[in-house]
């Protein structure tokens, strides 16, 4: 994480886009809906919310739905993450979508949240969350 990258990050703004999101969720077998608000250096924001299908197995995360939408955009850059979960417990990312997110930023800040504003949100990175990721240059 580099202090210039998260200085350039409006939280709030960030964080109402994920809480927003959220709202679009289909989770209709967990009921657990997860938004998150991605940035990327041009300043530009794309934001994923957790897909759900009668076939559990396919069912996508948020994290990696709004990679996708940064990707189809033509964008490569994430330099933070905001990500909303049900409370009281904080969510964190899951293994996938660290690995998901590590392919385009080994390390950027990541905001963790629920709705309940009596729990605290939680700044972490992405290098701390998966410390040692498997990387393209293992393929060379
Ligand atoms: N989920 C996410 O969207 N992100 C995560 O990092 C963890 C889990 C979703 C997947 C599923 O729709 C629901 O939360 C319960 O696992």
């Amino acid at each position: 994480m580099t202090a210039s990258a998260s200085a350039t990050i409006d939280w709030d703004e960030l964080t109402r886009q994920a809480f927003e999101v959220r709202e679009r969720a289909h989770a209709p077998y967990s009921h657990y809906h997860v938004g998150a608000a991605l940035q990327v250096a041009s300043g530009r924001v794309f934001v994923g919310c957790n897909v759900e299908n009668a076939s559990y197995g396919l069912s996508l995360c948020a994290e990696r739905s709004a990679i996708l939408q940064m990707v189809a955009a033509g964008e490569k850059d994430p330099i933070g993450i905001v990500v909303i979960t049900r409370g009281p417990i904080v969510g964190t990312p899951c293994g996938a979508c660290r690995q998901v997110l590590a392919e385009f930023a080994l390390d950027m800040p990541v905001r963790l949240a629920v709705e309940d504003p009596a729990v605290p949100a939680r700044m972490t990175s992405l290098a701390a969350l998966l410390p040692d990721a498997f990387r393209a240059e293992a393929l060379k």
